[in-house]
C-alpha cells in the first residue's frame, strides 16, 4: 500500500513538472504584470528619484538597464534590506521588508528570459509614496503631536565622520504624558543621505536621568510602542542630541533634523511604563570600559558573548543589533530558567549599512520570566571574504568608527512585574488557543 501509493506519487509528480515547465516556456514573467508590483511594494520606498536607493526604479526603462543587478541583490537577500536569517527563531515582524522566496524567484525567471516588458496594459496603478519630507507614520497616526528640533548644523561637503551634539531646550505640552511613537526626520532629501545615526535624549531639569525619545539609524526611523505601552516624558528638560554625519559631496548650512511625538491622550497613563530601546553589551568584561574584549586578528574572525540575566519579567518589542563592517552576525537568544534554549532573533547577513530595528508583531513578542538569560553572540569577519571589508590586513579593535568596532544590542524592552507577566502569559494562551481552534 506504502509503495504504491508513494509511486504513484512520484509519477504524477514528473506529469506536473513537465507540464509546469511548458507553461513557462510559453509565458516567463513580465515586467509590467508580475515584476512591477513587486518593485512598488518593497523597493519604490527608496528607489524614488528623491529616495535614498542610487537608482530609481519606478518604470520599464529604469528598471530594465539592472535586471541583472536586481536579480543579483535579490536573490542574495542584500535588496531590500533585512538582514534576518529566514530559517531561525521568530519570523513574525511589524517591519519586515523581504522579498518571499516565491517574488525572488518571480525577478529570477524574469531576468533570465531577457526582461521582458510584457503588456503596459498590464501594469499596475502607481501607488503613492510617502513623501521622505512627511512624517512616515502620519498615514497611521496623524500629524505629530509635538515637533522637536535640533539646533542647525553645516553640512559639509567632503571629510570623514562628523559629530554634531547640542544641547536644546525641550518644553513638554504643559503636563507630564505618555509616549506613543516616535519619528525621527532628517531634512529631505539630502538629510536623509548624510545623517548616518542620531539620538534625540531628554535630560530632565535639574536630573541625569535621561529618557531617550528617538534613536535613528539608517534603515530605523520610527518606534511605536505596542499597545498599552508608553514612556514616561517630564514636560520641561534639555534634548540633548547626537547626531552623526557623514558628509555625501554636497554642502548645505544650516540642515536641521526633526523628531515627532505622539503622546497617550491627556491624563491617561498606559498600563505598561517602558524606557525603550536599551543597550545591551556583547562582551564578556561587566563593568570594565565598553568594548574591551574586541580584538579581530588580520584574516580572521572573532566571536564573543553576552549574557544578561532579567531581574524582573519583561516583553521584547525589538532586536536591533550593533555591529560595525566587520560584522557578520548577532543572534538574541533566551535561557529559560528551567535550562532550555530558544533562539529568538539572529540576523545572519548583517550589513553595517542597515541599522534595522527589527519588530516583533505582538502575536509572537518574547514575554520571558525573572531569571531568563538573554544571550547574545556577535561574530565578525575581518578576511576578505567580508564584502564591505575595508582592509583584512588590520588588527581591529573596539571605537566608534565604522572602521573601527562596536559590539551591542538595542533591545526595545519593557520590564513588567510578576502580576502583569502572568496575565501576559495567560493572554497569549489563550490567543493561541483560539488560534488552534480556527
Ligand atoms: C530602505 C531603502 C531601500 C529599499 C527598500 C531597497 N533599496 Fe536597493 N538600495 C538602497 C541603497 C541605499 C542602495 C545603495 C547602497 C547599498 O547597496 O547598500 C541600494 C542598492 C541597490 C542595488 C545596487 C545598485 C548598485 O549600483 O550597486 C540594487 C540592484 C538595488 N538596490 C535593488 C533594489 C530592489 C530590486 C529593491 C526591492 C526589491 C530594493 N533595492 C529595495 C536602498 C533600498
Amino acid at each position: 500500500m506504502h509503495h504504491y501509493r508513494s509511486l504513484l506519487s512520484l509519477f504524477s509528480g514528473v506529469l506536473l513538472t513537465a507540464a509546469g515547465t511548458q507553461a513557462f516556456a510559453q509565458e516567463s514573467p513580465t515586467y509590467s504584470r508580475d515584476v512591477a508590483p513587486i518593485l512598488q511594494q518593497k523597493c519604490q520606498t527608496c528607489h524614488n528619484p528623491e529616495g535614498i536607493g542610487p537608482m530609481p526604479l519606478m518604470n520599464y526603462q529604469q528598471v530594465m538597464p539592472f535586471a541583472a543587478l536586481i536579480q543579483d541583490r535579490t536573490s542574495k537577500r542584500i535588496m531590500p534590506p533585512w538582514n534576518l536569517d529566514p530559517t531561525i527563531g521568530i519570523q513574525s515582524y511589524k517591519n519586515d521588508s523581504s522579498l518571499s522566496d516565491e517574488q525572488i524567484a518571480t525577478i529570477t525567471a524574469w531576468a533570465e528570459a531577457g526582461a521582458p516588458q510584457g503588456n503596459p496594459a498590464d501594469l499596475p496603478p502607481l501607488i503613492e509614496l510617502v513623501s521622505g519630507a512627511d512624517w512616515q507614520l502620519g498615514d497611521q497616526l496623524g500629524p505629530p503631536d509635538l515637533i522637536i528640533r535640533s539646533a542647525p548644523y553645516d553640512v559639509i561637503a567632503n571629510g570623514q565622520d562628523q559629530w554634531w551634539t547640542p544641547s536644546v531646550p525641550f518644553e513638554g505640552l504643559g503636563d507630564e504624558r505618555f509616549l506613543r511613537a516616535a519619528e525621527f526626520k532628517p531634512s529631505y532629501p539630502l538629510g536623509k543621505k548624510v545623517v548616518h545615526h542620531g539620538h534625540a535624549v531628554l535630560i530632565p531639569e535639574g536630573e541625569r536621568r535621561q529618557v531617550a525619545l528617538a534613536r535613528y539609524g539608517v534603515g530605523k526611523s520610527w518606534e511605536i510602542f505596542p499597545e498599552g505601552t508608553g514612556m514616561r516624558v517630564p514636560n520641561d528638560g534639555r534634548i540633548a542630541w547626537n547626531l552623526h554625519y557623514f558628509p555625501v559631496g554636497t554642502e548645505k548650512p544650516g540642515d536641521v533634523v526633526e523628531v515627532g511625538l505622539w503622546f497617550y491622550p491627556e491624563g491617561q497613563q498606559p498600563v505598561l511604563e517602558t524606557r525603550g530601546e536599551t543597550m545591551f553589551r556583547v562582551d564578556g568584561l561587566k563593568g570594565m570600559a565598553r568594548g574591551q574584549d574586541i580584538v579581530i586578528p588580520p584574516h580572521g574572525y572573532q566571536v564573543l558573548q553576552g549574557t544578561h540575566r532579567l531581574e524582573s519579567p519583561a516583553v521584547i518589542h525589538s532586536f536591533r543589533p550593533h555591529l560595525h563592517m566587520r560584522g557578520k552576525l548577532m543572534s538574541m537568544e533566551a535561557i529559560y530558567p528551567d535550562g532550555t534554549k530558544e533562539v529568538l532573533s539572529q540576523a545572519n547577513n548583517y550589513n553595517h549599512n542597515w541599522q534595522i530595528a527589527y519588530i516583533f508583531e505582538d502575536d509572537v513578542k518574547p514575554i520571558l520570566p525573572t531569571g531568563t538569560i538573554l544571550q547574545f553572540t556577535s561574530v565578525f569577519d575581518n578576511t576578505a571574504n567580508n564584502p564591505i571589508n575595508p582592509d583584512p590586513e588590520q588588527w581591529v579593535v573596539f571605537g566608534r568608527r565604522g572602521v573601527d568596532e562596536m559590539s551591542h544590542a538595542w533591545i526595545g524592552i519593557t520590564y513588567i512585574n510578576e502580576e502583569q507577566y502572568a496575565q501576559a502569559v495567560a493572554q497569549r494562551r489563550a490567543e493561541q488557543e483560539t488560534l488552534r481552534l480556527d
